[in-house]
């Protein structure tokens, strides 16, 4: 598989991402429900990081594929949750309707549901894996889509229920609603392969470039238009983002900064070879 350019790594692992829902046995609207919103157009961007990251501990294609359909499937399921009425309400993701735009909220609500808790299973089917990697990786699974949950369960109430909040708290929202997901995908391939201090850090890191993440988002919200971005903008006016409390030019230094230090990082434990593309991918990240 060609690694080297996200858009390519895309249509390659997308090929994967269908045979993946053309083989599953699934209840048929829920099939309908999920599939529809992991295949349409996402950037892949996480199961991109376990595929880079994976190359450089000598992990097969073929199981980092399936890790990477794994988190996908977490993320998209993140997305349709996180687009429902009672949270941001959203009609446009990834380029369509959403989710329960599409299918109504009940289907919307059990898609999402059954997308939580099927990569746990992928995972648990992983039958080149040593039954410890194997539970490592799980708990991870787990500890991260959980922390995902607190940090969307913190991002609503700041919003909701009108919380003062201090810059320090809406990082730490950030580490958790975004941060999460991205520590898992950078540290994925370290326990699969059982280098679990290797795969601690690696975490930590994915943690600090999911805050940068979440900063360009909160920039691209006011500054792209809903074609350019394939969702909903200018949703996040009452949300509680860096915009609240510092202007563009402050806001843009610390996902810099963010940024930063994740390349800083990455490039002290020689994943120089990561740094490349990452740099390669930079303006995609601030543009959709
Ligand atoms: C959007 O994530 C949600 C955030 C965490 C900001 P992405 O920008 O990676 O969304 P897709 O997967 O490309 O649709
Ligand atoms: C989504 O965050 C992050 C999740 C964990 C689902 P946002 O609400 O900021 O992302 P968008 O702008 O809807 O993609
Ligand atoms: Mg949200
Ligand atoms: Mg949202």
């Amino acid at each position: 598989m060609d690694d080297n350019n996200l858009d390519e790594f895309k249509k390659e692992f997308d090929k994967h991402l269908i045979k993946f829902f053309e083989e599953i046995e699934m209840e048929e609207s829920l099939k309908e429900a999920l599939s529809y919103s992991v295949r349409s157009g996402g950037k892949r961007l996480r199961p991109w990081f376990i595929y880079n990251f994976g190359k450089e501990v000598r992990v097969s294609d073929e199981e980092l594929i399936k890790v990477g359909i794994a988190i996908e499937i977490l993320h998209s399921s993140s997305l349709i949750h996180d687009d429902l009425p009672a949270l941001d309400n959203a009609h446009y993701r990834r380029g369509v309707l959403t989710n329960h735009i599409r299918f109504g909220e009940h289907k919307a609500i059990l898609a999402g549901d059954y997308g939580f808790i099927l990569p746990l299973k992928i995972v648990m089917e992983l039958n080149n894996l040593k039954i410890e990697n194997k539970m490592v990786l799980t708990k991870y699974f787990i500890e991260d889509t959980l922390k995902m949950f607190e940090g969307e369960m913190k991002d609503l109430i700041f919003e909701k229920e009108d919380i003062e909040v201090e810059i320090e708290d809406i990082l730490d929202m950030y580490a958790k609603k975004t941060g999460a997901i991205f520590g898992l995908s950078f540290s994925a391939p370290f326990f699969m392969v059982g280098e679990n201090l290797l795969g601690e850090r690696m975490h930590e890191i994915g943690i600090d470039f999911g805050i940068a993440f979440q900063i360009f988002d909160d920039l691209k919200d006011r500054l792209k238009s809903q074609e350019e971005l394939g969702k909903d903008t200018r949703k996040d006016i009452n949300k509680k983002t860096l915009l609240n409390k510092l202007n563009f030019k402050e806001v843009k230094i610390v996902a810099d900064n963010y940024y930063e230090k994740v390349i800083k990082d990455l490039n002290q434990k020689s994943y120089s070879a990561v740094v490349k593309k990452l740099l390669g991918i930079r303006n995609i990240l601030e543009s959709r």
